[in-house]
């Protein structure tokens, strides 16, 4: 997501911001700038789109000066990447700067208020309305924090924002929402950061702002209030990190990482996709990126769906095919993205396709989309990547909006384009008429919980009482040290032990394979010994029973048994050598907790045999080539 670095004291801010974006860099980005107050009383903005040395190049010799200034790194949103959408984002007169992590939710609503009443925008980003709000609250309050948390009590949606003022020199106001924001306390100075390596170089102690605060910093004093302007005391916690471990998280590795941020990915994924509404607070569900394809009359006479990917993406293409056949009542074909260009496939004006890339950049899907475009099918792209190249191979797009995946192995964007996925199969399904109003509720409702069990799923198997991190623990110690090991599932299990092997064998090099677990007898079954794993996934399904006796056929081969089953399934114990729990849920949402144990046991694997966990060899991030 985007980095946002901010510097109140008596040195030079620019040196400082451009530093601290630089350490923010890691993060990924697609513009930059910076707005730095000088003594004199000048506003100075610099932007630039792509890498941060063009940001560089561009303060150049004629370095603004003065010791106030915020800066920004932006992973787009809303708005194609460009200098003009690129932040800060400033008021009428460019007396206000704001810089933005987030998204708000309600910002056309806000901005077509803010137009009516004569303000005049100069981008397309949701971050814009913000400047123009507090310019407006300006001409009632002299107060900068209080301009800002008036603000932020009409905004909807997800924040950390800094916002500096020509008419407030020697001060910055800091606020978050879901978003990561922290103050680092300097001798005489203090710090806005989004993350800690951007402030790491000049301070050590820091506050992590909580849900709803804003902060009013000058270089003598912070005070932090909640957004109805009651003042909060928050600890200070020193940080012992180097720079590279505060990359991280404090992680050892960007890929488990990237798994603990998986419920907040999963959360930003639905924001504003699922609203409560109307006196009986019922769900509506809103893909407002697809309004005007769907106004265009082309999806009514959809007949089949085809979903494309490769790798990860088309194992949450498989596992939504399932959801998407029930909810939707279309036949639901799953395509690997380097088949399917081919295969002279059937395809044509009755066939709508899902494209699944995380990087909208590789070439076999970007191709494939293409063919499956000119024979007439209508395109709806997945992808994390604003504006990428799959995008412009699409009639609409919707952005996982899991912020920038660094680790090679996808984790946050499988879980964000299931998500996502499921989101777009109860849009089909209501459009289709196939899913009924009240099974919808029931849905929306279930998906919104998603993000709290996928919290809970991470705490169960990595916490050290019960059963938690001494079972995946005492599993990864067995799988080190095999040849080869299976993993088997039914209905959407299938798809998620396919996923389960990629990770295992993708991470640590050992042999693995994905079975459905009824193939098991037709072959796979002649595999099985003391020495080769087999795990299974079996959580509460309409196929559980099915999959227990998979299970035994397996034991009376003398496999070893490792179970992924509901917390409370005490029947399963009888017939695992290894149990790894996680939380009940309905069936949909189970390969979504169900997948975290899955990838921490191949994260544990590769680290017992010294594996390079985030770059794993032979492997690349985004395949571009055929
Ligand atoms: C590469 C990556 C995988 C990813 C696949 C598809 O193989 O290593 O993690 O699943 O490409 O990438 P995409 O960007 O299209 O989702």
């Amino acid at each position: 997501m985007c980095g946002i670095v901010a510097y109140v004291g008596a040195q030079r801010a620019t040196p400082i911001l451009l530093e601290g974006l630089q350490r923010l860099e890691y993060r990924g980005y697609d513009s930059a700038g910076i707005a730095v107050l000088s003594d004199d009383g000048d506003l100075q903005l610099k932007k630039t789109t792509g890498k941060l040395k063009e940001l560089v190049a561009a303060v150049g010799a004629y370095e603004p000066s003065g010791s106030l200034g915020i800066g920004h790194t932006r992973w787009a949103t809303h708005g194609r990447p460009n200098n003009d959408n690129a932040h800060p984002h400033t008021d009428c007169h460019g007396d206000i700067m704001v810089a933005h992590n987030g998204i708000i939710e309600n910002y056309a609503a806000l901005r077509d208020e803010l137009l009516a009443e004569g303000h005049v925008f100069r981008s397309e980003t949701d971050t814009e309305s913000l400047a123009h709000l507090i310019e407006r609250e300006l001409e009632t309050t002299n107060d900068l924090a209080e301009a800002v948390r008036r603000s932020l009590q009409r905004v909807t949606g997800s924040y950390a924002i800094v916002v500096v003022s020509r008419s407030h020199p020697g001060r910055l106001v800091g606020a978050r929402l879901n978003g990561p924001l922290i103050v680092g306390l300097g001798e005489h100075e203090n710090f806005l950061a989004s993350d800690i390596p951007a402030i790491l170089r000049h301070t050590r102690r820091m506050i992590a702002l909580d849900e709803g605060d804003v902060a009013d910093v000058t270089p003598e004093r912070v005070v932090i209030t909640t957004l109805a302007g009651a003042v909060v005391q928050r600890p200070i916690t020193t940080i012992e990190w180097d720079i590279e471990s505060a990359e991280k998280g404090g992680y050892p590795h960007f890929f488990v990482k990237e798994i603990h941020e998986q419920p907040d990915a999963v959360r930003q994924s639905l924001m504003g996709r699922i609203e409560q509404q109307g006196e009986d607070d019922k769900l509506t569900l809103r893909l407002d990126e697809l309004d005007a394809l769907a106004a265009s009359g082309r999806l009514d006479t959809i007949r089949r769906v085809v979903i494309l990917g490769c790798g990860t993406a088309s194992h949450a293409g498989m596992i939504a095919k399932y959801a998407i056949e029930r909810w939707a009542r279309l036949p639901v074909e799953i395509a690997i993205s380097s088949e399917y260009r081919y295969a002279d496939p059937v395809v044509g004006p009755e066939t709508l396709c899902i494209t699944l890339t995380q990087s909208g950049e590789t070439i076999d899907t970007l191709v494939a989309t293409r063919l499956a475009r000119e024979a007439g099918a209508s395109v709806i792209a997945i992808t994390n990547v604003v504006d990428s190249a799959i995008t412009r191979s699409a009639d609409a797009t919707l952005y996982l909006r899991a912020g920038p995946e660094i680790s090679v192995a996808a984790t946050k964007t499988f879980v964000t384009m299931l998500t996502t996925l499921y989101l777009l199969g109860m849009w089909l399904g209501q459009r289709t008429g196939a899913l009924s109003d009240e099974t919808a509720q029931r849905l929306l409702a279930d998906l919104r919980r998603t993000p709290d069990l996928m919290r809970a799923t991470i705490t169960g198997v990595t916490n050290d009482e019960g059963l938690g991190a001494a079972a995946l623990i005492s599993v990864a110690d067995r799988l080190a040290r095999c040849q080869s090991c299976l993993y088997i599932g039914r209905s959407m299990g299938y798809p998620l032990a396919l996923e389960g092997a990629l990770k295992l064998k993708e991470l640590s090099y050992v042999h693995a394979e994905g079975y459905a677990a009824g193939e098991m007898k037709h072959g796979p079954i002649a595999l099985l010994d003391p020495q080769t794993p087999l795990i299974a996934i079996a959580t509460e399904s309409a196929v559980y029973e099915k999959v227990v006796s998979n299970i035994q056929e397996a034991r009376a081969r003398e496999a070893a048994v490792i179970a992924l089953a509901s917390a409370g399934d005490t029947t399963i114990q009888r017939h695992a050598d290894a149990l790894i729990y996680v939380p009940r849920a309905p069936e949909f949402l189970s390969p979504l907790l169900t997948v975290i144990p899955l990838q921490l046991l191949a994260y544990h694997v590769a680290l017992k045999r010294g594996c390079d966990i985030d770059q794993p060899r032979n492997l690349a991030k985004s395949v571009t080539v055929e």
